[in-house]
């Protein structure tokens, strides 16, 4: 018996042992990228589970390896959920980047470093046309359209992505497990091109506080709101849930409207608009759908289009903002849907011209693209549309555009049901931006 006794030590020991083996804390994981709006700079954020150096090492493709070297900082994130799970973000901006050139990087720290990822320091002259894949509602589960993004990504389809809102569903669940494993997931697209986001309303937990800790975007709002500016497009990102989770504040409602205002005032200086003629906003909620839910944006008096009344001071909405400082395209998502808009104001459709309605619309064009794949799966259209909504597709799917130059932007829908057919296409051309555009 001593023999199988030692056996039933050792097998009763075996999960104890398996179970003690420690995670290495010091690994980086969960690899993003996205951009400062500073030319020829690029920021790299990772998680670790202990605390480390924030160190980023790089060089240029086919150069020496790893001949440069940036330091940064972490920040200790404790999710509010039960366990209070600790972790550190870290962050590192490299400056000084060769516009156009590719680099070869990787992240952590002398107690572990990430995968080997690469990319290409974006053109900063407003004659480049850049291209975007644009999407909201992309989670953990049903990530319909993530296969294909990553390999598009991969071979080199975009300069930039564009996640309008709305990740992981939700972040926080699983003490901020999900969040971690989302981050993970898009690894394979954020850690080879910047990955620019806006807050959505399954971002809300614990006053967003995965989402302001575990991104990186530009300005000092905890990625909330900014712009920046690349080729000719001056790009806005804004929360739409300051108009809902009144509970985190009601001045955050206010503060953003002030900050949009200045930013469009400043944008549409005549020396920055000859520069950057397109302004484009993107926001998690839409103004405008014809979605068969009770969404905001299926109500005549959606918060987002015209906003409160029922707060003290009342709360404007963006339609009126927007339209006043001349916003060419107006990007979001939340409906897990693909809808495209004839240019609309007030409720009205306003296009170019019957033949050609974005040939000098009078009006800002308004894309909903929230259907990239989700656990909630994609929605339902109400059968009787008014008439600003000139396409729709309930496909799983995401939107690509391309600014090409001052005059010429194009924007054209993928199925992903449909493997990967461009189901929908339009050129906006623009021979004058601004407000006086309209008339
Ligand atoms: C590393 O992180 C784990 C998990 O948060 C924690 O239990 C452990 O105490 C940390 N170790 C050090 C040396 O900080
Ligand atoms: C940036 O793009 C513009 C327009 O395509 C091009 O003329 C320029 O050469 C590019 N810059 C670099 C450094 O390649
Ligand atoms: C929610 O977070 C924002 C951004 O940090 C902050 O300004 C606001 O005060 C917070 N609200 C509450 C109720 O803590
Ligand atoms: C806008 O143009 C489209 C395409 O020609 C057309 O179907 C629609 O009726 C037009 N709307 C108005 C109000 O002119
Ligand atoms: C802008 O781009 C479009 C589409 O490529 C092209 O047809 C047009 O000629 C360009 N305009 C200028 C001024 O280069
Ligand atoms: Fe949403």
């Amino acid at each position: 018996m001593r023999c199988a006794g030692a056996v039933w030590a050792f097998l009763g020991l075996a999960p104890l042992l398996v179970m003690s083996v420690p995670p290495i804390w010091t690994q980086p994981e969960q690899v993003h990228l996205s951009y400062t709006g500073v030319p020829g700079s690029m920021v790299v954020t990772w998680t670790t589970f202990n605390k480390t150096e924030s160190v980023v090492e790089y060089g240029f493709v086919g150069g020496r390896p790893f001949e440069m070297s940036s330091k940064g900082d972490a920040t200790l994130f404790v999710d509010s959920g039960k366990e209070k799970r600790r972790m550190f973000i870290h962050r590192v901006t490299l400056r000084g980047l060769k516009p156009t050139a590719a680099y070869v990087y990787h992240c952590g720290s002398d107690g572990g470093w990430s995968d080997v990822f690469y990319f290409t320091a974006l053109n900063d002259s407003s004659s480049f046309s850049p291209r975007f894949a644009l999407y909201g509602d992309l989670g953990n589960e049903n990530p319909q359209s993530l296969a294909r993004l990553q390999k598009e990504t991969q071979q080199g389809m975009y300069d930039v992505i564009l996640h309008i809102g709305d990740f992981a569903y939700d972040m926080d669940e699983d003490n901020a497990r999900i969040g971690d494993e989302f981050m993970r997931q898009i690894q394979s697209i954020a850690a080879y091109v910047p990955y620019m986001t806006c807050p959505g309303n399954h971002e809300n937990a614990y006053n967003f506080s995965n989402y302001r800790n575990r991104f990186s975007m530009p300005g000092n709002t905890e990625s909330l709101w900014y712009s920046w500016n690349l080729g000719s497009a001056h790009i806005i990102s804004l929360s739409t849930e300051v108009y809902f989770y009144l509970k985190f504040g009601l001045e955050l409602l206010f503060r953003q409207y002030e900050w949009l205002k200045k930013d469009l005032e400043e944008a549409n200086r005549p020396e920055n608009r000859a520069q950057r003629p397109w302004i484009i906003t993107m926001g998690h909620r839409p103004m405008y759908c014809s979605d068969d839910d009770q969404d905001d944006c299926t109500r005549f008096d959606s918060y987002v289009r015209l906003g409160r009344t029922d707060t003290k001071p009342p709360a404007p909405g963006l339609e009126d903002l927007f339209y006043r400082y001349g916003v060419d395209v107006e990007l979001w998502a939340h409906e897990h849907t693909y809808e495209r808009l004839w240019p609309v104001y007030g409720d009205k459709v306003y296009n170019g011209s019957f033949e050609q309605p974005y040939v000098n619309p009078k009006a800002p064009v308004h894309i909903i693209t929230g259907s990239a794949g989700c656990r909630e799966r994609t929605d339902r259209f109400n059968p009787n549309p008014k008439g600003w909504s000139a396409f729709r597709s309930t496909d799983y799917g995401y939107s690509r555009m391309q600014v090409f130059n001052a005059t010429h932007l194009y924007l054209e829908q993928v199925s992903d049901d449909q493997d990967g057919k461009v189901i929908d296409s339009i050129w906006v051309v623009k021979e004058k931006h601004g407000v006086s555009a309209w008339l």
